[in-house]
């Protein structure tokens, strides 16, 4: 048996992890959510295949998250082999805005950083802290942030992504705390990484490129690092290609940040 446990797997990125995983009985699969609200998907799912577990918890209440650590725990017997920290969101409507034009709205830049860092850089060390006694027991001892090409300083300075600034900055900053928690547990063969997915056709991608006009704009600055790209690709391929990168992850690459093709230049 290999245990997985997917934060965010209600819907797009989370739920296809799920779906891959779960088909396979030799996966034990514990889905932990925020709410039932959205899990009707993932609920039809876990009625068919008995290897998936439901956990609603939050992630930015380290309390709640060490109940959904000890819920695993029974079921494993004291050990999770991966964790894959998928939850994320881009954050206010102020995701749209350039970093200059926040003069003289400091409220308005210190909730654009602040929900951001909260949603995607404190949850995520609060589950890592609270998920770690059972990755030291698991056999696998894989940690894996689900970060964002926009957390890339190479990628934004090429393409000129001036844009999502707090929810970059709260990518980048997790990118960096998964470095530091790999060279902290190296020594005990745990091994983390910072994954960038590609770009996914996903609720959140549509949100940000369903409009026509807004679309072209992204797309030709995507083709500034790939003149290939044309769109977002299937949920499926993008889990399998992660998935691919997460089986290989060895200590020698535990701590980088990579693409779903395992390097660190093909964002697409
Ligand atoms: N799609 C892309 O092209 C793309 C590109 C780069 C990076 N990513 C990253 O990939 C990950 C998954 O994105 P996606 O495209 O699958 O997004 P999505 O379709 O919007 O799904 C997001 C998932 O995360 C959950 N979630 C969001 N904020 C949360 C919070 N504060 N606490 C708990 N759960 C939360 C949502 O739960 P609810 O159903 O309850 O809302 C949902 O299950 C994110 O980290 C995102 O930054 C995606």
């Amino acid at each position: 048996m290999v245990s997985w446990a997917i934060t965010g797997a209600t819907r797009g990125i989370g739920l296809g992890f799920v779906k891959n995983l779960s088909m396979d009985p030799n996966n034990q699969v514990f889905a932990l959510i925020r709410s039932l609200g959205t899990a009707g998907p993932l609920e039809e799912l876990a009625a068919q295949r008995k290897n998936i577990y439901i956990i609603v918890t939050d992630i930015s209440n380290p309390t709640k998250l060490d109940e959904a650590a000890a819920k695993v725990s029974k079921v494993t017997a004291g050990s999770l082999d991966v964790l894959i920290l998928n939850a994320g969101s881009a954050g206010p409507d102020t995701a749209v805005l350039p970093p200059s034009t926040f003069h003289g709205k400091k409220e308005a830049l210190d909730l654009e950083i602040g929900e951001n860092i909260k949603n995607n850089l404190l949850s995520n060390i609060y589950t890592m802290n609270s998920f770690l006694h059972l990755i030291r027991s698991g056999a696998e001892k894989k940690m894996i942030f689900i970060s964002s090409q926009s957390g890339n300083l190479e990628f934004t300075r090429i393409t000129g992504f001036s844009t999502l600034l707090g929810y970059s900055v709260s990518k980048a900053g997790m990118n960096m705390a998964v470095t530091k928690f790999a060279t902290e547990l190296a020594p005990e063969g745990i091994k983390t990484l910072a994954l960038s997915p590609g770009w996914v056709n996903t609720d959140a991608a549509k949100a940000v490129t369903g409009d026509p006009e807004i679309r072209k704009v992204m797309l030709d600055m995507f083709h500034k690092v790939d003149p290939k790209v044309d769109g977002p690709a299937p949920i499926e391929e993008a889990v399998a290609n992660m998935l691919r990168v997460i089986r290989n992850l060895t200590e020698a690459d535990s701590g980088k940040f990579l693409t779903h093709h395992g390097d660190e230049e093909q964002w697409f």
